[in-house]
């Protein structure tokens, strides 16, 4: 199958051609290769290759969202539009990836979001991912939304990445204790998909893996995992509060999720995420890479 992934450049699209490349045909499309504000580019390039899908890994991260958001809407929701249009066109299938952050975080502890919940996202991102979102649904009739959250692994300069690098090297780092969400393995989320598009059922699911954390549990964890012993613990990790940290855009407290479309087509729900953060480190060792 020809397969067209966009954003080829960023973390998740990394792993989506790593995954694919060896199966399929795989058209990798980075920022520099096409922009998918650009109409017209979507179009040409779309119109030229005919992929038979089309996955959009292609984003305006949180912060950057906050700081612009004209550029956020352009990137988040047109850019979308203009590729899930361009595959409706060529009778394409579309793969859009979304995220927690379209949720307020305000529910009860305890429960995890599914679809049944209505989004109502407190930034720049949220809104635009959830405005992007919506406008897929509208012109791509063979479309997959995939929402996701905290993914870790390789390739990315997040909390997730910096944490076991540095808790590796032994270096001290700050860890929120107050933000709780589901974690994801980026191999888990990329390999979910893929079965998703398997079952070539439209719809929107929350891939994550089981459970959740603060990123202080997570970097608990991750220290268990380095073998450390309780004092270094409590000298290289200091707990702090969200309104500790000068974030551009809010975070939403608490979206854990639970995927319950996943659920009707039998895929059972991915494994824990403390296995999957095992596995990450054993793989790839200090992350170094
Ligand atoms: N990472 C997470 O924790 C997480 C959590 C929830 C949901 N997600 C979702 O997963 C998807 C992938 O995220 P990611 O972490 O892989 O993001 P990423 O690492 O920031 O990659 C995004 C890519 O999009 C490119 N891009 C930005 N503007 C573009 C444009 N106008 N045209 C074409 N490409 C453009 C960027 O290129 P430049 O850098 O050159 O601009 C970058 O290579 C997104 O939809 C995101 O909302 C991610």
């Amino acid at each position: 199958m020809k397969i067209a992934i966009v954003g080829a450049g960023g973390f998740v699209g990394k792993e989506f051609i790593r995954h694919l490349s060896n199966n399929h045909y795989v058209l990798p499309l980075t920022h520099s290769d096409l922009d998918i504000t650009n109409v017209q580019e979507v179009r040409r390039i779309i119109f030229n290759q005919r992929p038979a899908l089309i996955i959009n890994c292609a984003v305006l991260g949180v912060d950057a969202c906050e700081l612009n958001p004209s550029l956020a809407w352009s990137v988040n929701v047109s850019g979308a539009e203009n590729l899930a249009g361009a595959a409706a066109a060529i009778d394409a299938e579309f793969l859009h990836l979304s995220t927690n952050y379209v949720f307020d975080g305000n529910r009860e502890r305890g429960s995890f979001y599914t679809l049944a919940d209505t989004p109502t996202p407190i930034n720049v991102y949220g809104r635009t991912k959830l405005a992007g979102e919506q406008a897929v649904r509208v012109v791509s009739p063979k479309c997959f939304i995939i929402r996701t959250s905290w993914v870790f692994g390789v390739g990315k300069e997040n909390f997730f990445s910096t944490a076991l690098r540095s808790l590796n090297a032994a270096k001290k780092i700050c860890a929120i204790t107050d933000v709780w969400a589901s974690a994801t393995y980026v191999r888990d989320l990329v390999a979910r998909a893929i079965e998703i598009l398997f079952h070539h059922h439209y719809s929107t699911y929350h891939v994550v893996n089981n459970g959740l954390c603060s990123y202080y549990d997570f970097a608990l964890e991750a220290a268990c995992m380095f073998k450390m012993s309780n004092e270094e613990l409590e000298q290289l990790i200091e707990p702090v509060k969200l309104f500790e940290f000068r974030h551009n855009a809010a975070r939403p407290r608490y979206t854990p999720m639970r995927c319950t479309v996943s659920e009707e087509i039998g895929l059972a729900p991915l494994r824990d995420w403390r296995t999957a953060l095992a596995e990450c480190i054993h793989d790839n060792g200090c992350l170094n890479q």
